[in-house]
């Protein structure tokens, strides 16, 4: 039976480089869907550059250039990244797209009207000076428990502390080195707990790994909270229809990229209808390719959402874990922080993609890139077997058969036993053991 499936990786900030912690996720999702390509399967897979936030409004400022100018000029740099790495969308978007702006706009009055949206006054750090309120990773100050120095706004880099803005002492605007002050502003707020029941359920029905499930039961038990999707300008984003001066935060229209950018792409491929796979009894599937860092966006918000707004849910969010090299996080003064630029300027991307596939699993466990391991890898599988086989046979048919192959292949037991495996392999890539 065809089936019609949707894949989709995380979508970068446009605000770095892509790096090989980036690669391992779309690598993986790459052979995970030219494999159900292959299969014969109506495959499309998407992704776009997620160019929202203040990161980005800030780094465009600090460059002397229009955040639109970044995020284009960043684009460019990430597509060719991931075509370098012969991984294949079939469409690469942006998050700051008509098509994105129309569907946050009709996902979030869907919500509103359905009174899935709360309003209240909260009161947050403000930079005095450059006149913004900061978020928590723009605020520094000394950690309200150890007392270090320059921790940043939301948890503690000496003792691992987690608090609010408001806790650190000394507190200074990492933007322009002035003392923020509280203000208030309303704020919008998702209801989430309107959702608890039907998340419940859907997170144990096999849309998610048994890991992520198990945090998942976690965070239930800890109680679901109203989620605040409101920033005031200035901010890069979306305005809040019937809301000047705020702004969808950046988390609200990520995701719903991932409808926009598949909207785009269906807008110029006849024959490709966006219902047919989001409206709400679609029997297309959708598959969101993730880090287990942003899990709880992806099957707490992000279901909830789409539910909310009458759109279908994900048929599977498959989380992988965190990457490491020689064995810790990777680090620009160890040299292991590695960009996908760099890796291609120096070696066949080929040998990275078969590492990953190599080694990655099902699970959302981290993955090891130990330079040592990934020699000996290259060497033994690829060089000494793959490529020595290839070469040998190249040998034996030019030399003993004029460089000709057969007209067809014999009946051959090895070659029915190949054949006959067809199913388990594909049951394997299925499931994402390469
Ligand atoms: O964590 C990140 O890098 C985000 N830019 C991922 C967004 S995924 C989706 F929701 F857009
Ligand atoms: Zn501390």
């Amino acid at each position: 039976m065809s089936r019609k499936i949707l894949v989709t990786s995380a979508l970068p900030y446009a605000n770095g480089s892509i790096h090989i912690g980036h690669m391992l996720e779309h690598i993986q999702t790459d052979i995970w869907a030219r494999f159900q390509k292959l299969r014969g399967h109506q495959c499309i897979s998407v992704c776009a550059d997620d160019t929202h936030g203040t990161p980005i409004m800030l780094k465009a400022q600090s460059e002397g250039i229009t955040p639109e100018q970044l995020i284009s000029k960043t684009r460019e740099e990430h597509l060719k990244d991931f075509q370098d790495f012969h991984v294949d969308y079939d469409n690469y978007h942006s998050t700051h797209s008509e098509e994105n702006k129309a569907l946050s706009e009709l996902i979030y009055s869907r919500l509103d009207q359905k009174g899935h949206i709360a309003k209240r006054t909260i009161s947050q750090l403000f930079d005095p000076e450059k006149k913004m309120f900061l978020p928590d990773r723009f605020v520094k100050g000394e950690c309200p428990e150890c007392g270090s120095e320059d921790q940043y706004g939301d948890n503690c880099d000496n003792c691992s502390a987690t608090y609010s803005p408001t806790e650190l002492k000394n507190p200074k605007s990492a933007v322009s080195g002035a003392t923020p002050v509280l203000r208030d502003s309303e704020h919008y707020f998702f209801k989430l707990p309107d959702f608890e029941k039907m998340l419940k359920q859907w997170t144990r029905n096999d849309h998610v790994q048994e890991q992520i499930a198990n945090k998942l039961d976690e965070w239930f038990d800890a109680g679901l909270e109203q989620w605040d999707i409101s920033r005031d300008a200035p901010y890069f984003g979306f305005e809040i229809p019937g809301a000047p001066n705020k702004y969808f935060y950046v988390w609200v229209d990520a995701p719903i990229g991932y409808m926009a950018s598949f909207k785009n792409l269906c807008d110029k491929t006849e024959g490709l209808e966006f219902d047919e796979y989001w409206h709400s009894d679609s029997d297309a599937e959708v598959h969101h390719f993730i880090g287990k860092d942003i899990v709880y966006f992806h099957t707490l918000f992000w279901p909830a959402m789409l539910e909310g707004a009458d759109f279908r849910k994900p048929t599977k969010v498959h989380a992988h874990g965190f990457l490491t090299v020689n064995g810790t996080k990777m680090s620009k003064s160890k040299g292991t922080f590695v960009k996908a630029r760099t890796f291609l300027n120096h070696l066949n991307p080929e040998f990275l993609r078969y590492y990953f596939l190599a080694k990655l699993t099902s699970r959302v466990d981290d993955f090891d890139l130990s330079f040592n391991d990934f020699i000996a890898r290259v060497n033994s599988d690829l060089v000494n077997k793959y490529i020595n086989i290839a070469s040998r046979c190249a040998n034996f048919i030019s030399k003993k058969f004029d460089g000709h192959l057969a007209n067809g292949l014999d009946d051959h037991p090895l070659i029915k036993e190949f054949q006959q495996s067809a199913d388990t392999i594909a049951n394997y890539y299925e499931n994402k053991e390469f």
